[in-house]
């Protein structure tokens, strides 16, 4: 690491806890169930690449992203495994699906005819995306039967099988998850699909029901070690091992008399005189506004809290009662220090989210070195 990270700010990305993680969806479905880690957005804003790597080392049986872009990133890097385009096939997305050999899924019928254009003297293999009760992308059930007789009968296109998503598998208990699971499997039997590969299950649907693993399923957020349920569990009470630890150095401390005011707004007076560090991370690096004198970090094992605003690249933190401190000293914001760690459900909570949204507004400047 050059001198100039070393002061900066930084992110750690612990693969061989992604691919424990990995294993531990694998170990939940069971052999002879697909395996097709998510890694849309970047990998969640870990690294799509270098998960893709690892998981299909440890035996991915392909990846799912969601748009075009991620798909050609991941093959450029080498990616061979099948790519599964969960955002399904959009107009004018066709050329592109067959140029990178991807699996769609197709939500509208109305666009086989110009994928079987497409493919030309290619075959392209697809799945029929149905609406189930999430009613975000997915044809009708009624209109199922139409477009498996469509892909089946216009060339160039090879009908994998039938997809659906739940829309509150992150509570486990749920009435709807029963019912979704049994709306798919009418679906399956009145168009003769049940032998087909059928995807229902995200991370919680996976962990919460065998039922729900069907041929193949889709884990994203549990490989990235956080919890999938709501309200949230941590990631570690149910096997998972985070993934991230966020680090940063203290560019400056300075003590403070009592009465002084810290950063944007003055929106934090000291109460005593007080040391106040500041770290080289703001908003730009996807430390959220919301956690300006919300926020904790970890300095030396020990929590201290993110005093006043958080501006575009700085936050101040109250360092006031750390037995010693000094500029460069190192500072988890996220992941653990010790004994003590803060980990991605926690800042969720913060900042009133859900850890998804944490990693994948983690800033593409913070640079990432995986361990
Ligand atoms: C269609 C689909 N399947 C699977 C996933 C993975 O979900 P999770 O990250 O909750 O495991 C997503 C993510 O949003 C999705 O959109």
């Amino acid at each position: 690491m050059t001198q100039e990270l070393s002061r900066s700010t930084w992110l750690e990305v612990d693969l061989s806890a992604v691919q424990h993680n990995f294993e531990q969806a694998r170990r939940a479905v069971g052999p002879g169930v697909g395996v097709f880690p998510v890694i849309k957005a970047n990998g969640y804003g870990l690294g799509a690449v270098p998960i893709a790597h690892r998981l299909a080392a440890a035996g991915a049986d392909g990846f799912c992203v969601a748009r075009l872009e991620e798909a050609a990133t991941l093959r450029h890097a080498g990616i061979q495994h099948p790519l599964v385009l969960l955002s399904g096939l959009s107009q004018g997305a066709e050329e592109g699906v067959v140029a990178l050999n991807l699996r769609p899924f197709v939500f509208d019928p109305g666009l086989l005819p110009s994928l079987s254009r497409a493919a030309g003297r290619s075959t392209v293999a697809l799945f029929l995306k149905v609406n189930t009760g999430m009613s975000r992308l997915g044809m009708a059930t009624t209109a199922v039967a139409a477009a498996v007789a469509q892909a089946r009968t216009l060339p160039g296109l090879h009908l994998l099988g039938l997809v659906s998503h739940m829309a509150c598998a992150d509570q486990p208990d749920h009435p709807e998850n029963d019912r979704q699971r049994h709306c798919l499997q009418t679906v399956l039997t009145q168009n003769g699909l049940t032998g087909s590969q059928v995807s229902l299950a995200n991370s919680a649907a996976l962990l919460s029901h065998p039922d729900n693993h069907f041929s193949w399923v889709r884990p994203g957020i549990m490989l990235y070690g956080a919890s999938p349920f709501f309200p949230a569990r941590s990631g570690q009470q149910i096997g998972l091992r985070p993934v991230v630890r966020w680090s940063a150095r203290i560019l400056q401390v300075d003590a403070l008399p009592c009465g002084a005011a810290v950063g944007y707004g003055q929106a934090f007076v000291t109460q005593r005189p007080s040391r106040i560090a500041i770290l080289p991370v703001g908003y730009a690096d996807g430390y959220n506004r919301l956690l300006g004198n919300r926020g904790r970090v970890l300095l030396a094992g020990h929590s201290r809290p993110v005093v006043g605003r958080v501006s575009m690249d700085m936050i101040a933190i109250d360092v006031t009662e750390a037995e010693s401190v000094a500029v460069g000293d190192r500072v988890t914001l996220l992941g653990s220090d010790g004994e003590a760690s803060i980990d991605v459900e926690e800042m969720a909570a913060w900042r009133g989210t859900i850890p998804y949204e944490v990693l994948c507004n983690l800033g593409e400047r913070v640079p990432r070195f995986y361990v």
